[in-house]
């Protein structure tokens, strides 16, 4: 009996040895000693080896993030999905008894010992687990003297379709004309465009990351200059205008679409919007990170009242009148202005239109100023920043009843919808040959 106990501790040292060196790439495999898929019962792409020398044992070499005899359980999992009746992580409680306990075994309904315990992931374990439909994942624990099911304390995954957007990680910003200096956390959409003239880039216009591939901005940034996608660059998570660093993301422009019918002839912006596709040069978007997120586009029907606090941000001149540009992206409260206040006492009713919305704040000292165009004007709702305006045009900058005004978001989420998706089957002109 004991040579016997020696005998298997010897062997399973052995077996582990084995599986080590089987791991290792460049080992040869010896005679007779190779990967066979029958018998093991191998999940998660797990192979079945076979020890041919040591009685035909059996194994399981499991990838990394999976463990357990079979590799089925999930050593990476770190959250439950719907109920968690598919959870195969090791969430566990200090007082969880483990699913083969002799006495689990002998007196409860679910333990490692039924036919089904592989299914229903209970094993020699004493993760939580949730094999009879309960509402979350829990394990047996030991009440004075009777055993019973105790709930755990795992999360709950995120669902996969619960928008990420319109987060920050990043609240607090300090005080564009009479804004504050902020941290690109706190506007992770934004957006810096760039135009190379002459060989040297230069700053144009502000922009909104709506989704990783595409950036939401105004059309008269590129009204009235050729087009010539290449001569633009985008750059996201930038604090400082004039200077790179490693939270930054640089994109080449792919498509400008800008609105059909934008015009400046009513002496307003009538539709300035126009949407940027951008790409890295190795054809990538814009990667989610604490200082680069996309903002939220409202919904069709959103709007929000008169006085409703938003917030502005953008890399624009701090003054009318200044020759250079902010160095640091600044960011600045302005409140809704009602629209018959805006286009009766402030403005008129041909410059602005209801595909527009003012805001300013109630002592004329706070606007968006030149080079902020394009740029978001955010409001929370439900908790999230929504992107609900674009910086577009006013009279000066912060000057006395001229507020800012902005593209009213709202009135294009179908045009930004139908171009965004039509963007891939869209058949482009070729290149004129002469
Ligand atoms: N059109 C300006 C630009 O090119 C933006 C003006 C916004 N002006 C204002 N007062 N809110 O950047």
């Amino acid at each position: 009996m004991k040579l016997l106990i020696i005998c298997t501790a010897a062997l399973a040292t052995l077996v582990t040895r084995l599986d080590a060196a089987y791991s290792k790439k460049h080992y040869k495999l010896p005679h007779k000693y190779g990967p066979e898929y029958k018998d093991c019962n191998c999940l998660n792409g797990g192979t079945c080896i076979t020890y041919y020398l040591f009685s035909r044992i059996n194994r399981c070499l499991c990838p990394e993030g999976y463990s357990g005899i079979h590799c089925e359980i999930d050593t990476d999992s770190k959250c439950y999905m719907e109920n968690g009746e598919d959870y195969r992580g090791t969430a566990t409680e200090k007082e969880c008894l483990p699913w083969d306990l002799p006495s689990v075994i002998r007196r409860d309904r679910y333990h490692a010992d039924l036919e089904s315990a592989l299914q229903l992931g209970l094993g020699k374990h004493n993760y939580c687990r949730n094999p009879n439909g309960r509402s979350r994942p829990w394990c047996y624990t030991k009440k004075r003297f009777s055993i019973q099911e105790t709930p755990c304390n795992i999360q709950k995954c995120r669902a996969e379709s619960e928008p990420t957007c319109g987060q920050r990680s990043f609240s607090k910003y300090f005080k564009i004309v009479s804004g504050s200096q902020a941290e690109v956390e706190s506007q992770p959409w934004i957006a810096g465009i760039f135009q190379n003239i002459k060989g040297t880039d230069h700053f144009l216009c502000g922009g909104s990351l709506i989704d990783p591939c595409w950036v939401l901005t105004a059309a008269h940034c590129f009204h009235a200059q050729l087009k010539d996608k290449l001569a633009y660059k985008v750059f996201l998570g930038k604090s400082i205008l004039n200077a790179t660093d490693n939270k930054e993301q640089v994109f080449m422009v792919d498509d400008i679409i800008s609105h059909p019918d934008f015009t400046d002839e009513t002496g307003g912006n009538e539709n300035d919007i126009a949407l940027i596709r951008i790409k890295t040069a190795s054809g990538q978007c814009a990667v989610e990170t604490k200082y680069v997120r996309t903002v939220c586009l409202p919904e069709k029907n959103l709007h929000l009242p008169d006085n409703t606090q938003c917030e502005i941000s953008g890399y624009g001149k701090q003054d009318f009148y200044d020759i250079f540009y902010a160095q640091r992206l600044m960011s600045a409260n302005v409140n809704l202005i009602s629209q018959r206040k805006c286009t009766h006492e402030y403005y008129d009713n041909i410059r602005v239109t209801d595909n527009m919305v003012c805001a300013g704040d109630s002592t004329w000292k706070t606007d968006a100023c030149k080079g902020d165009s394009g740029g978001p004007m955010v409001c929370e709702h439900n908790g999230r920043m929504m992107l609900y305006g674009i910086v577009s045009w006013g009279d000066g900058c912060a000057k006395k009843n001229k507020p800012g005004v902005y593209t009213r978001v709202t009135r294009y989420l179908s045009w930004i919808e139908s171009n965004m998706n039509a963007v891939h089957t869209k058949s482009r002109p070729l290149p004129d040959r002469k």
